[in-house]
C-alpha cells in the first residue's frame, strides 16, 4: 500500500478544490494548511463538526439574523464557526470575536479568518470565558454570545449566572459523557434547558449523530 498523503499534497488538493468551486472558505483553509495546520484541524473541519455549525448558522439566520452588536464565540477552538458566520449572506454581523483559553487557537483562527482580520470584522482572543465581564468588553455589549463548548465547563449555571441579564445567548452541549474532557454533559434537551435556565427561549433542538446527540438553545439569559 502507498504511504499517507503528505500535507503539501493536501494543500495542492485544497487549492484545486477552491479553484474548482470558487469557495473562499476552501481557499482560506488551503492557505492555513500551506502555513502548517495543527493535527486537530481535521476534527474541527470534519463533517460532524461542520454539520453542527451549519445547524447553528441556519437557526441564527431564522431567529436572530441581525444581532445588535458583535458576536462573541466562546470556546471557539480554531475559529471555524466565525468563518461560517461571516460567510453567510443571510446574516448581518458587524464583527466576530473568537475566544478560547488555549493560546494555540488564536493564531490559527486569525490565519483562517485572515480576510476578516484585514477588514476589522474578526479578532481572536485568548482568555478563560469564566472570568469575562461582558459589561466591560472592548467593542461594547455583544449582540449575541455563542458557546458551543458548554460540555467543557465545570459549572454551566454558575457561568450563565454571571452574564448580563437579557443577553442574547446561543448554547450547545451534548450527551457525550464518555469523553474525558467533558465535565457538564446533559442527558437530554430538557436537562439542558433546566441547566441553562434562560429567561426567553427562541429555539431549542437536538441533532443526533453516531456517538452522541448535540443540543442547542437560543434565547436570552
Ligand atoms: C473541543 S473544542 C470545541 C468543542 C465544541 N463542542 C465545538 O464543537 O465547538 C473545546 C474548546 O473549548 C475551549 N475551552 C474549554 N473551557 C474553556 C474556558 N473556560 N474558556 C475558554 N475556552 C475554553 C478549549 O480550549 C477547546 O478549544
Amino acid at each position: 500500500m502507498s504511504s499517507a498523503l503528505p500535507a503539501d499534497a493536501l494543500y495542492d488538493i485544497l487549492r484545486g478544490v477552491a479553484a474548482l468551486t470558487g469557495d473562499a472558505i476552501v481557499a482560506d483553509l488551503a492557505r492555513l494548511v500551506g502555513k502548517g495546520a495543527p493535527a486537530d484541524l481535521s476534527i474541527a473541519f470534519n463533517h460532524k463538526q461542520i454539520a453542527s455549525k451549519r445547524w447553528l448558522v441556519d437557526n441564527v439566520a431564522e431567529v436572530l439574523p441581525e444581532p445588535d452588536g458583535p458576536v462573541w464565540v466562546l470556546g471557539a477552538w480554531h475559529g471555524v464557526l466565525g468563518t461560517m458566520l461571516l460567510a453567510d449572506d443571510r446574516l448581518t454581523i458587524p464583527r466576530v470575536v473568537s475566544l478560547d483559553m488555549d493560546p494555540r487557537c488564536a493564531p490559527i483562527a486569525e490565519i483562517l479568518n485572515h480576510r476578516h482580520v484585514a477588514s476589522g470584522r474578526f479578532r481572536a482572543v485568548t482568555a478563560d470565558m469564566m472570568g469575562l465581564d461582558f459589561e466591560q468588553v472592548e467593542g461594547g455589549r455583544p449582540g449575541l454570545v455563542i458557546n458551543t463548548s458548554c460540555e467543557h465547563l465545570p459549572d454551566v449555571p454558575g457561568w450563565i449566572a454571571g452574564l448580563p441579564a437579557g443577553l442574547p445567548l446561543l448554547l450547545q452541549s451534548n450527551d457525550y459523557f464518555r469523553e474525558p474532557d467533558h465535565r457538564s454533559c446533559v442527558p437530554s434537551l430538557d436537562a439542558f434547558k433546566e441547566q441553562a435556565g434562560l429567561s426567553e427561549l427562541w429555539f431549542c433542538g437536538a441533532l443526533p449523530s453516531k456517538n452522541y446527540t448535540r443540543f442547542m438553545l437560543i434565547g436570552r439569559r
